[in-house]
């Protein structure tokens, strides 16, 4: 682990009267810790990929230490994510790393798990393809990545709340959108990732189990 956000550090101050709060990872938390809880058995180091407000990061490390958690997005939201390691106070919440998917060099060198929520479907194919082989990369072989958002099967939403969505992303970034499984997979395959579980969550989410297999 190389690159720390200590100089955003500063900019934390400013979030910890009033800590933003995603009202989706508060419905979302407990049903993923669960999972982690069945899947996660030993003590594990997890690289968190576009940790968002840092919530996650404080719900599993407290429900969860046998896990030493590694926040990372890009540097636009380090300073949520430290004001939620502050107020967690949790000692297995690492310091959030800048870490952008598409970029080449990831700042973690081996990780025996990889958990990313609500991504997938924010940013754009080139970008995922580049998130499977930066987690193909950093993954420990036999290691699992897991993927929690809404998916597309055979080319259709499950929902109209997700096509809903999916309009609202495409209008933010028209590169954005719900990803069709199939698709995914086959991404995922391309890196030795290979699906284990397509686990079904609250509000028409998926969690995906992937296993890296050299
Ligand atoms: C919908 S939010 C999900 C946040 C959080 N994981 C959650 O479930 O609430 C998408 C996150 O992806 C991050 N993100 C967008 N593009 C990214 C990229 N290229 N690399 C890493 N993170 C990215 C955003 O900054 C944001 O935090």
């Amino acid at each position: 682990m190389i690159e720390h956000s200590d100089s955003l550090l500063s900019q934390s101050s400013a979030f910890e009267s009033e800590l933003p709060i995603s009202s989706a990872c508060l419905r979302n938390q407990a049903p993923i810790a669960d999972v982690l809880m069945q899947e996660l058995t030993v003590p594990s180091v997890v690289l968190e990929l576009g940790s968002g407000t840092g919530q996650h990061a404080a719900f599993m490390t407290a429900q969860l230490p046998h896990l030493t958690w590694q926040p990372s997005d890009l540097s636009s939201a380090l300073p949520m994510i430290q004001a939620w390691r502050k107020r967690s106070g949790q000692s297995n919440f690492l310091p959030p790393l800048v870490l952008d998917v598409a970029q080449d060099l990831w700042p973690v060198k081996q990780v025996d798990a990889v958990f990313s929520a609500n991504v997938v479907h924010f940013i754009s194919w080139p970008n995922v393809r580049a998130m499977m082989a930066g987690i193909g990369r950093v993954l420990t072989n036999k290691g699992r990545a897991f993927l929690y958002g809404p998916f597309n099967y055979g080319g259709e939403f499950t929902s109209e709340g997700n096509q809903q969505l999916d309009v609202w992303l495409r209008e933010r970034d028209p590169e954005s959108g719900i990803k069709d499984i199939e698709q995914v997979i086959i991404t995922a395959r391309k890196e030795k990732l290979r699906l284990l579980k397509d686990i079904g969550m609250p509000a028409n989410n998926r969690l995906l189990v992937l296993q890296k297999s050299l």
